[in-house]
């Protein structure tokens, strides 16, 4: 019988994570200050806890997860199973062999939990009272609101519009935890103030959103802003899901192919990806890296540049593949992925040529098909960003199934739909 659990034992949770600066094929571009105005940088020690700030620019190829993170880490169900899909093989009649990452087994549903937990707990050792930040699926703000909620800190979540007017039951989970939500655009911060202004019924943006928590955090000595993606050490912190991976893969023997993952910000598909990045580069292995995005929001092929991280230019300028701190996007489903840029190391790896992109059109239902098939095959509810990988695993196992190619396909499910079904419903024509 073909083994479609794998599973790794508490005791073989990674007790470190990956830190691929210094494996990069050129140097990280440092972060930088416009020529005028104050300056971005010497005011992030305002913004940020000091531990995720000293993991940003770390040097150490590995960096030990304090223990107090893996008791955490455990209390969050890590391990996570990775399966073998044998039944969506079988329904594609393909020679390929696909394997998932069981993101969705999150108590909050996402992988944002992964970084959740070391953000708060760094702040709190900083004696930080209240964490501030952003989300636009949602998935974000209720992971850091678990990971206050456990570790005993305010939080304060500032949510893109367009998104927290469908979605009332991951508000409610936001507050049943204990935060405070405010849709952005606000009126509690000026940004916010004057976009309103301009236009009572504006949709928000992530970059608007992240505008307004960094705001808050810097207004508020005893607050720290914390972010769901793009930086450095949340790339970092992401990697358990890859190193788990590659412990549960050499239990059956398999080694990937194809690695692939949706990317908004590029937290999950980093995670993912780069511990077998490092093979790629350090071992020359032969692996193919595909992000998957949305017509919408296609920011790898954004050209590789100096942008803000946010839309208000608080942030430094961070060399990353953008599409404009100041565009606006049409919102979608998959919320998630609709940020203006490239995490800096993605960025990086892909001006390397090391990450191709998959490109899905803005209606979705291409996407939503291919989950229905996941769903009815697999039995498990992804969430809209997930399908974009599912979408991108299942025509990769088809391209095999012309080919005759036996290749190993492994894809993040980065987390469930169970507080996203009216986007389903709308997309896949679903009536009650
Ligand atoms: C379930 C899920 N997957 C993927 C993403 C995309 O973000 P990132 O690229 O940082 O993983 C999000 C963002 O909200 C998400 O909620």
């Amino acid at each position: 019988m073909t083994q479609t659990k794998i599973t790794l034992h508490p005791d073989d949770l990674p007790k470190k994570w990956y830190n691929i600066l210094p494996d990069l094929p050129t140097p990280m571009p440092p972060p930088k200050d416009p020529t005028d105005g104050p300056s971005r940088l010497q005011n992030l020690p305002n913004i940020f806890s000091k531990g995720v700030l000293s993991q940003e620019g770390a040097t150490d190829r590995f960096i030990p997860i304090p223990p107090a993170v893996q008791e955490l880490y455990i209390q969050s169900g890590r391990p996570r199973p990775l399966y073998r899909a044998k039944r969506l093989e079988q329904l594609l009649n393909t020679p390929a062999k696909l394997y998932y990452k069981s993101e969705f087994y999150s108590p909050t549903g996402s992988h944002k939990v992964n970084t959740a937990i070391p953000q708060v707990y760094y702040a709190k050792q900083q004696g930080i009272k209240r964490m501030t930040t952003e989300t636009g699926a949602g998935q974000w703000g209720t992971a850091l609101a678990y990971a206050c909620s456990l570790l005993k800190m305010n939080l304060t979540v500032y949510w893109v519009k367009a998104v927290a007017d469908w979605k009332p039951d991951r508000r409610q989970f936001m507050q049943l935890l204990g935060a405070t939500v405010y849709n952005s655009p606000s009126n509690r911060t000026s940004i916010g103030k004057k976009l309103l202004k301009q236009n009572p019924n504006h949709h928000g943006s992530l970059g608007i959103a992240i505008a307004e928590a960094v705001q808050d955090a810097a207004n508020d000595p005893t607050a720290a802003y914390s972010l769901g993606s793009v930086l450095n050490h949340v790339l970092l912190h992401q990697t358990i899901i890859g190193l788990e991976t590659k412990k549960q893969l050499q239990q059956v023997n398999a080694y990937p192919d194809t690695v692939i993952s949706c990317l908004g910000g590029g937290s999950n598909f980093g995670g993912l990806a780069i511990p077998f990045l490092h093979d790629r580069i350090k071992k020359q292995t032969s692996t193919r890296f595909i992000a998957t995005q949305s017509e919408v929001a296609p920011n790898l092929t954004g050209e590789y540049c100096y942008d803000y991280g946010d839309y208000a230019e608080q942030t430094p300028l961070l060399k990353m593949c953008s599409l404009g701190h100041k565009t606006s996007f049409k919102p979608i489903k998959a919320d998630g992925l609709r940020y203006h840029a490239a995490a800096p190391i993605i960025s990086a790896l892909r001006h390397a040529g090391l990450i191709d992109t998959i490109i899905y059109p803005s209606n979705e239902e291409y996407v939503f098909n291919k989950a229905k098939l996941f769903i009815q095959t697999e039995g498990f509810l992804p969430a809209p960003e997930s399908a974009y990988s599912i979408a991108a695993a299942i025509d990769e196992a088809k391209k095999c199934k012309k080919t005759g190619e036996k290749k190993t396909i492994l894809f993040n499910v980065s987390g469930h739909g169970f507080m996203d079904m009216q986007g389903y419903a709308e997309k896949l024509n679903i009536r009650s």
